[in-house]
């Protein structure tokens, strides 16, 4: 009887992640989202996971606040939708902060449909250093759980020892699909 609200919490959890799923998964079977993985974001951790963990947080939070959490998990998941490492020199990683969700857009719109929000939400992920502010409460989700993400992640590399490239990866960021 104590654990039925927690076991409806992770009835909820379970349900959630179902529905996340459902949202991308042709999206992730995409050749393009695939090679994400082949690109280091932060330290420890590939531009596939990074993506796949921005796309679920902000789906949980938009769902929670019953806002459009489909565009927000597919947004998510596009969010850094360029395939080059941006880690090469200090000049490129600063025009790169500011350009890439541009880059982002494009290769997102030539991999799928995109409706304003998910357009707006990938434009502006950027935002507190890019200027214009977001125009939906989605693209503000997704642009303070990227950076919640970044943060978290690296905080978890410097407590663990990165591998030759990077750290051994799962390829659905930090969820278990089973
Ligand atoms: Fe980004
Ligand atoms: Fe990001």
């Amino acid at each position: 009887m104590v654990f039925s609200p927690l076991n409806k919490v992770r009835e909820y959890k379970r349900g959630a992640l179902k529905e996340f799923f459902e949202h991308i998964d042709a999206l992730l079977e995409s050749d393009e989202v695939k090679q994400l993985d082949d690109y280091r974001q932060h330290y420890c951790f590939s531009r596939l996971q990074h993506s796949i963990d921005v796309a679920y947080y902000s789906f949980f939070l938009s769902k929670l606040f019953g806002w459009d959490s489909k565009s927000a998990a597919r947004a998510g998941l596009l969010h850094d939708m360029f395939l080059y490492d941006c880690h090469d020199d200090s000049y490129k990683v600063k025009s790169h902060l500011r350009l890439h969700p541009k880059i982002a857009l494009e290769n997102a719109r030539g991999i799928c449909e995109l409706n304003e929000i998910e357009e707006d939400i990938i434009k502006k992920h950027m935002w507190l250093i890019t200027m214009r502010p977001p125009r939906y409460k989605e693209s503000y989700i997704v642009t303070f759980v990227d950076k919640y993400c970044a943060l978290r992640e690296l905080c978890i590399s410097v407590t663990r020892r990165c591998g030759e490239k990077f750290a051994a990866r799962n390829g659905y960021g930090s969820l278990n699909r089973a």
